[in-house]
């Protein structure tokens, strides 16, 4: 027996509490409205009878709200839309709202209150890996990398998934020309406290991006910087963690600070603003550490590296320095930031990736990936080669893959947008 909380319109909470009646369900709240049933669920005691186990609302505007999906998620309530137009199906994926149709019958509400079957069936396939992204202050090209990888990644034949965790200057989706009023990792972190993620909502909710090699998917991530508390780190690790099933590599974009707030704060409970990038340095298997290829990037990096090794024992560490240029570490920059860095860190890059502001700049004003813009050049030529390094050796790149890979132009793509 299930114990629901139901908001809809009159005529039609007639018929929803009738089903769930001769389903043998009960229903513990009937709201009128979706701001009625946000009180009624705030003046709930935790141990209240009936247990609920499912928020069910009709997905219009009175029924469903933000606030209500936010309090919903507070309490890890799992909240089910009904959506039987285009409007209201529109409404629930904004929101990030999983959704049925009145039509499908009582027993698809049934099934999605209680998606864990799904997802133990999910948990069986091949799992994928997790690369984050990550690089000291001082705007190094982490965005840029995660973009960049991700597409060479498809064009090496991955299914690839790209993450914007980052809460403090998330900004793949303008990178990409995308639209993220609805950000679709929050949206994924919504669900995920829900423990209703699915594949099949990973799917619904992210932006499919053409690139040359093939579709990437792109989670966007939070506009405002003040949104930082719905990426809390549980939601942040499930959500990578439902990735792994959804795709081969999931690339990840994340901030640059790695400091606990716990050590400045005396507040042991309260949210971390930074959790969403220790969350994902914690779940990945690599981490790419792009650095600045200048003396205030190498000598960042050279004070963020043992921090960060601290943060991620588990992960492999690949060391990138990006935008080496001779007008900024002098003649040879590649041999200077090498022998730099194994004196001064005990380190050796693993690629240096050259300042190459034409290519870049390409990227930016066509919000598209290197090797869709500037195929030819140094940088994306580079950045190929390190990406073709991300992929497991045990799955090694399909010939057919690697020569694709070798002339991108014919395997062009429109973009959609
Ligand atoms: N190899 C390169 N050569 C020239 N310009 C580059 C290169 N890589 C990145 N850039 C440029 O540097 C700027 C910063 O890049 P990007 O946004 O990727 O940095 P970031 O580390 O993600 O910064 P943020 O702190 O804003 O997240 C952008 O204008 C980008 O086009
Ligand atoms: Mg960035």
């Amino acid at each position: 027996m299930m114990g629901l909380a139901v908001s809809a319109p009159l005529e039609r909470e007639d018929a929803i509490v009738r089903e769930v009646a001769r389903h043998g369900h009960r229903v513990a709240i009937r709201a009128a409205t979706a701001t009625d049933l946000v009180e009624r669920l705030a003046a709930r005691a935790p141990d209240a009878e009936p247990r609920l186990d499912l928020v069910l609302v009709v997905a219009d505007e009175r029924h469903l709200h933000r606030e209500l999906v936010a309090e919903c998620d507070a309490r890890g309530l799992r909240l089910l839309a009904l959506a039987d137009d285009a409007g209201e199906r529109t409404r629930a994926r904004s929101l990030g709202v999983d959704s049925v149709t009145w039509a499908e019958g009582f027993s698809a509400i049934e099934a999605k209150a209680k998606p864990t079957e799904g997802l133990e069936r999910e948990a069986e396939r091949a799992r994928g890996r997790v690369v984050a992204v990550w690089g000291p202050a001082g705007a190094p090209g982490r965005t840029t990398a995660a973009v960049a990888l991700s597409a060479e990644l498809a064009l090496l034949g991955r299914r690839v998934a790209l993450v914007d965790a980052d809460t403090t200057s998330a900004s793949v989706a303008p990178a990409l020309g995308l639209l993220d009023e609805s950000p679709g990792f929050a949206a994924a972190a919504r669900l995920a406290r829900a423990g209703s993620l699915t594949i099949d909502e990973l799917d619904r909710i992210c932006q499919q991006v053409p690139t040359m090699g093939g579709v990437v998917r792109v989670l966007t991530g939070i506009g405002r910087a003040s949104r930082w508390p719905e990426l809390g780190g549980d939601r942040v690790a499930e959500v990578l963690e439902r990735c792994r099933d959804w795709v081969d590599t999931t690339v990840v974009d994340i901030g640059a600070s790695i400091e606990r707030d716990e050590e400045i704060s005396s507040d042991l409970f309260a949210p971390r603003r930074h959790a969403a990038t220790h969350a994902t340095l914690e779940a990945s298997d690599e981490v790419v550490v792009i650095a600045g290829g200048d003396a205030v990037g190498v000598a960042r990096l050279v004070r963020a590296l043992p921090e960060l090794r601290e943060l991620v024992p588990q992960a492999h560490v690949r060391v990138v320095v990006n935008k080496v240029r001779a007008s900024a570490i002098g003649i040879a920059p590649e041999r200077a930031v090498q022998e730099t860095l194994r004196r001064l860190a005990a380190v050796t890059p693993e690629a240096c990736w050259p300042f190459d502001s034409r290519a870049a700049d390409a990227a930016l004003l066509e919000g598209r990936p290197l090797v869709d813009v500037a195929g030819r050049s140094r940088l994306r030529r580079r950045v190929q080669e390190f990406a073709a390094t991300l992929v497991p050796a045990a799955e090694p790149t399909s010939r057919a893959a690697l020569r694709a890979a070798e002339r991108p132009e014919r395997r062009w793509l429109p973009a959609l947008r």
